[in-house]
């Protein structure tokens, strides 16, 4: 892959062939529970487009661009009115599908995307109309708090100075820490990886680890940005140069002191951690740490052709074969219409 083409993939903004193809997807914008009544509005910025991610006085969440379109004030100085959010400066009133409500003599619309909550996340749409599912998988769907003795976790990572195509290329990086050169990190120093393959999945790509003890396990990229390895990996495309890394696990709730937990359901709110880029990262997860602090992960983004992998030409292959499948009019693949689709396996 030449720089040119590494160009194509990194660059996200509207109307990039890459930017157009990451917006026929959801993206996790922010964690619900930080979206409350004190913070009713805060900025979002997500495949280079500036944000303001809002909740009205009735509880209705929208996402619209940052500049209001009468003189550029930020709309995250914004007040939240019971029929959307007015403008600081003149109060040019905006529901959350985008329409202005009052003030103005003409028609005035803004860019507004579609949002929805799942999985203690708000998820954002920015692709043509109408939106796909959210495709749900067995981290995301409710099922995973099917069971009344864990609750899930999300975790927040400080984002990350590299571009969204660096990190999923990193996720398929075969002696990535985890688990190959420190197996102590797998809590048994006598199994080592043996093996490691790739191959083309129904949502993506799957990764195979052959242990020298026989076990097996896979690692699956589902396209574009999600990877299941331990956690649930989300690798929200920020800009060409920043990537936000949030992950989601369960834990258990009687660590917690909690002695019985919900039926199954959402009714059990996540337990959400931010940790700071001024940490070491002794807590992290081996991935995390990999990425934050290895030159290798971070510098990715600028000399992508220094580390062929099998499993990076399987994601260069799937990118540009999905490129033109966009190109053309055509749905990518991970992109599913059917709202009742099955979970999404990742195990
Ligand atoms: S700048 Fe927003 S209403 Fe005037």
């Amino acid at each position: 892959m030449d720089e040119a083409q590494n160009q194509v993939l990194r660059q996200v903004g509207p109307g990039t062939p890459m930017g157009e193809l990451l917006r026929r997807y959801w993206h996790p914008v922010a964690v619900a529970q930080d979206l409350d009544e004190k913070h009713p509005v805060r900025l979002v910025r997500l495949l280079s487009e500036s944000l303001v991610l809002f909740r009205d006085k009735l509880g209705g969440v929208g996402l619209m661009q940052d500049k209001c379109p009468h003189q550029g004030t930020s709309m995250l100085y914004g007040f939240p009115t019971k029929r959307g959010l007015a403008c600081p400066s003149h109060g040019w009133l905006f529901e959350t599908g985008g329409f202005c409500l009052g003030a103005v003599m003409e028609h005035i619309e803004v860019r507004a995307y579609t949002v929805r909550e799942q999985a203690g996340l708000y998820w954002a749409y920015l692709g043509p109309k109408p939106a796909p599912a959210l495709p749900l998988d067995d981290v995301l769907g409710d099922d995973v708090l099917g069971r009344t003795d864990r609750r899930r976790r999300i975790t927040v990572y400080p984002q990350i100075s590299t571009n969204w195509f660096a990190e999923s290329r990193y996720a398929l990086d075969p002696w990535r820490l985890r688990g190959h050169q420190v197996p102590e990190l797998l809590g048994d120093p006598g199994r080592a990886v043996k093996h490691v393959s790739f191959s083309p999945a129904e949502y993506g790509i799957s990764k195979e680890i052959v242990h020298t003890d026989g076990s097996v396990k896979r690692e699956p990229l589902l396209f574009p940005t999600h990877l299941r390895a331990g956690p649930l990996w989300l690798l929200t495309p920020v800009d060409a140069t920043q990537t936000q890394v949030i992950t989601i696990d369960t834990v258990p709730i009687e660590d917690r002191g909690i002695s019985e937990g919900p039926a199954a359901g959402s009714a059990e709110p996540p337990e959400v951690v931010y940790l700071q880029s001024q940490e070491r990262g002794d807590d992290w997860d081996p991935n995390a740490r990999c990425s934050f602090y290895s030159p290798w992960g971070r510098a990715l983004g600028a000399d992508a052709d220094q580390h062929e992998t099998p499993g990076l030409s399987l994601l260069q292959d799937l990118l540009l074969r999905e490129l033109d499948r966009v190109a053309r009019g055509e749905d990518p693949i991970g992109v599913i219409r059917d709202v009742d689709h099955p979970l999404v396996p990742t195990e």
